[in-house]
């Protein structure tokens, strides 16, 4: 019986694999440190925009206050969706928003002028247009879901704002604006993270545009991923009081669950996205009258201490869900939020993808039967 050579070693998960170079963003997971384009996510988190990170992540470089009004007309100009895309949006209505987002984002590409064509230039009106049509889809779906009509998109509000406009139908404040903002830019770019891996690959087959976007939003799907946001609030919820989260996390240990918003495949020390969501929830908590949150929050910290020996700390998620929460945003749209977020880092990929583009096809070290007779079905006991 021939046998199947088992020297080569595996890399399950491809942990620890390098599977190009890029010069989109640099995780250092057992400092901490994140940088998109060589500036630190601390600076860009503070001082940037989620439009200002889109040009750094397509351009390379950060804008002139010329280059950034340019970008800006245009995300806002291409926030309108086709009509009938919101139709398939209200189809599946009963869909999971991220399920909808996926759908919608795949009928834009029906409706796309740019559908064909993959060169450079088309490629970044495809980014940008998506990047403007992803939250419509989004803030849509959720009011077809609540018996309300959509709303257009306003051309004068800032991204983060507009999401918020859409979904609730009114101008958000500015505490409300700068927290989905600064989580927009947190979530913009994070290497080969799974869904960027995945649109990675579809790029790789010199597949279309929408259908690498496509790809990413359904590898996001999972709560290992971009289900970790709503897993975190649930958690929250079924804790209720910070006098019970020593009981409830020792038992979830005890059963060997794992506690949501912790732990990360590279990161070994905290991840330092993680401190701008806890500012917000700060912030935000407590003007809302939310307080409880971040207190649970915070002696789940505390809780947990010993985890961080074996490297498992907080992750961008952990507050994540609870400033969500604070905004009146459903649980149910947390990934989505997470989708529209990462959607330039998708774009900065598949575009580093394609510039120097081969096919990304490892192999599987195959570990079943070999040269087996076959033996016909009557044959068969
Ligand atoms: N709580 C408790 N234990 C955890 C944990 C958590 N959140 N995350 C990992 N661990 C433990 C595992 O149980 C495992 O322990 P063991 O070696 O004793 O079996 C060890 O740490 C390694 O876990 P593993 O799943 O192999 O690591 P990974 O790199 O594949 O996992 C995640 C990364 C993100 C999938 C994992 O940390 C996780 O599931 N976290 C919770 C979900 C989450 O917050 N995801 C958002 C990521 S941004």
């Amino acid at each position: 019986m021939a046998t199947v050579p088992q020297d080569e070693a595996l890399a399950r998960g491809l942990k620890n694999v390098y599977l190009d170079t890029t010069e989109t963003s640099f995780i250092d997971g057992e400092e901490g440190k994140l940088l998109y384009h060589g500036y630190n996510i601390h600076d860009l988190a503070e001082r940037s925009t989620f439009e200002e990170v889109c040009f750094l992540l397509w351009h390379g470089r950060l804008p002139t206050r010329s280059e950034l009004a340019d970008l800006d007309s245009l995300l806002k100009a291409n926030r309108a969706v086709p009509p009938e895309v919101i139709e398939v949006v209200r189809l599946v209505k009963d869909a999971h928003p991220l399920d909808a987002l996926r759908t919608g984002a795949s009928a834009l590409s029906a409706f796309d002028p740019d559908v064909n064509d993959e060169s450079t230039e088309a490629q970044l009106r495809k980014a940008i247009r998506l990047t403007s049509q992803l939250p419509t889809i989004c803030a849509a779906h959720y009011r077809i879901t609540q018996g309300q009509k959509p709303v257009a998109p306003s051309q004068s509000m800032s991204h983060a704002a507009n999401f918020l406009y859409m979904l609730f139908g009114k101008e958000p404040d500015e505490d409300a604006r700068k927290a989905i903002d600064v989580d927009f830019v947190l979530h913009a770019e994070h290497g080969a993270n799974a869904s960027a891996f995945s649109a990675r690959v579809t790029a790789s087959t010199a597949a279309d545009f929408h259908s690498d976007i496509v790809a990413a939003i359904a590898t996001l799907k999972g709560p290992a991923h971009g289900g970790a946001a709503e897993e975190v609030m649930k958690m929250l919820e079924e804790i209720g009081s910070p006098d019970n989260v020593d009981e409830y996390i020792r038992s979830r240990l005890a059963r060997g669950e794992r506690i949501m918003g912790m732990g990360h495949r590279v990161y070994r020390v905290e991840d330092p996205r993680a401190r701008h969501m806890k500012e917000r929830l700060l912030v935000l908590g407590q003007k809302m009258g939310h307080a409880e949150w971040y207190q649970i929050l915070e002696r789940i910290v505390e809780v947990t201490a010993p985890l961080r020996a074996k490297g498992i700390s907080l992750n961008v998620d952990f507050y994540a869900g609870a400033v969500y929460y604070v905004l009146g945003i459903p649980e149910e749209l947390f990934i989505s939020l997470f989708a529209l977020g990462r959607m330039p880092g998708w774009a900065a990929n598949i575009f580093e993808q394609w510039k120097n583009n081969m096919l990304i096809r490892p192999l599987m070290k195959y570990n079943g039967p070999m040269d087996l007779e076959y033996v016909p079905i009557e044959q068969r006991g």
